[in-house]
């Protein structure tokens, strides 16, 4: 005798149980090319494929017989309360799974009192983000060639009153996503199998593409040659604007631009990290770019601890890569996070369901935190530590 495990295959996100429930839910919704897009990582992709190993190598140590009725999973980040220790990734072309999906995402982080991370190759202009949603917002910053791109966003995100500015310093040399760049005939245009995919999604090609004008990188418009602020194929018209050498000097210029709180995004070293606080930054992202950029790269978890000791007392460190569970998040947490960004996981509920496949997805990992913190026999995530923890 067999028997057979179905995942639920409709649109109701209530029925959505997991974080890969609502994966599948957004690739049935979003042609191919544009799940690949979200999906895939660099070159044979050991590096995305390594960041969720990582958490099946730490096991969590329970303790027993504690009353954990009273639990809750607030947190203080830079100095204000957050509702649970999450915080939504910087993420480019968000458009292209749903129109507007920066709102959307920034509308869910502000209704589930977490920060939104809004990126620089948005396709809604950072400035109507701050205006029409209530919530924390930060804003993630590339730095081009021509440093006026750069300097434009850090001043328009300053008057907007971003609370923190995120620099990404692993992307100037733009990782190779082979089979994101298979789908395209050329830069920005997709191949005629592609786009004939898209004729068996019917909504998507009219809510995205016909209903609102394709998705544009709305805050670089005033820089952009025409046809390359075009967000379809974002990672295939993207490389060349990136390739351009981003140093420390870069920090000391944006911490002299800067007010309030800054963060370099791509830390991985700890003399990186004790770099980043000497030249006054507020915290670290320690992160690979969710396996999109070099290959083969160690993930956040494995250099979490060595830099968590060293250097968690002076700066928030923030990680992210793989973290589709509440075990996952609660396992970074012992290892020393203050905090963690969630890229995909949120991208996989707005394919599926818009601002509501966000928030359903918040609510996923938040009941899983919940029921894991229960489990291990604590109330507060400050409880948390390296003692609850072991690799196997
Ligand atoms: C579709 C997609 C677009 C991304 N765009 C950006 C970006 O514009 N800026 C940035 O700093 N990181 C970007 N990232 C990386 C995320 O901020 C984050 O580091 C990564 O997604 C975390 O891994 P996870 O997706 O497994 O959670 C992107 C990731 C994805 C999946």
């Amino acid at each position: 005798m067999t028997w057979r495990r179905r995942r639920y295959h409709g649109r109701d996100l209530s029925r959505a149980l997991s974080i890969e429930d609502l994966r599948q839910m957004a690739m049935r919704r979003v042609p191919n090319f544009v799940f690949e897009y979200v999906e895939g990582g660099a070159e044979d992709e050991q590096a995305l494929k390594h960041n969720r190993e990582g958490f099946s190598a730490l096991r969590l140590a329970p303790r027993t017989l504690v009353d954990t009725s009273g639990r809750h999973m607030r947190t203080t980040i830079f100095g204000r309360e957050s509702a649970s220790p999450l915080v939504i990734a910087p993420t480019g072309g968000n458009g292209i799974l749903q129109a507007r999906g920066d709102l959307q995402l920034a509308h869910a982080a502000g209704q589930a009192g977490i920060p939104f991370t809004l990126s620089t190759v948005s396709t809604v202009p950072l400035e109507q983000v701050a205006r029409e949603v209530t919530g924390r917002h930060w804003m993630q910053l590339y730095v081009m060639e021509n440093r006026k791109v750069a300097e434009d966003i850090v001043t328009r995100a300053d008057a907007a009153g971003y609370e923190a500015l995120v620099f990404t310093t692993d992307a100037n040399v733009f990782g190779l996503r082979e089979w994101d760049r298979r789908n395209y005939a050329a830069p920005g245009r997709p191949t005629w199998r592609n786009l004939l995919g898209m004729l068996g999604h019917p909504r998507w090609t009219w809510e995205v593409m016909l209903r609102n004008g394709i998705p544009q990188f709305e805050n670089l418009k005033n820089f952009l040659p025409p046809g390359a602020a075009n967000a379809v194929g974002g990672s295939t018209i993207l490389p060349k604007l990136f390739n351009t050498p981003i140093s420390w000097a870069d920090v000391q210029w944006l911490r002299r631009l800067w007010p309030r709180k800054l963060l370099i995004k791509g830390v991985l070293n700890v003399a990186d990290a004790e770099r980043a606080a000497a030249a006054g930054c507020d915290g670290i992202v320690l992160t690979n770019h969710g396996g999109r950029q070099m290959d083969h790269c160690v993930s956040a978890l494995d250099m979490l601890p060595e830099i968590s000791a060293r250097m968690g007392s002076q700066l928030t460190l923030v990680v992210d890569g793989g973290f589709r569970r509440g075990t996952d998040v609660v396992k970074a947490l012992c290892l020393g996070a203050d905090c963690v960004m969630l890229g995909r996981a949120t991208l996989y509920g707005l394919g599926a369901g818009g601002q509501a496949g966000v928030t359903r997805a918040l609510e996923i990992l938040t009941g899983e935190i919940d029921r894991c913190l229960g489990h291990m026999g604590v109330n507060s995530v400050a409880e948390l530590n390296p003692g609850l923890v072991r690799r196997v």
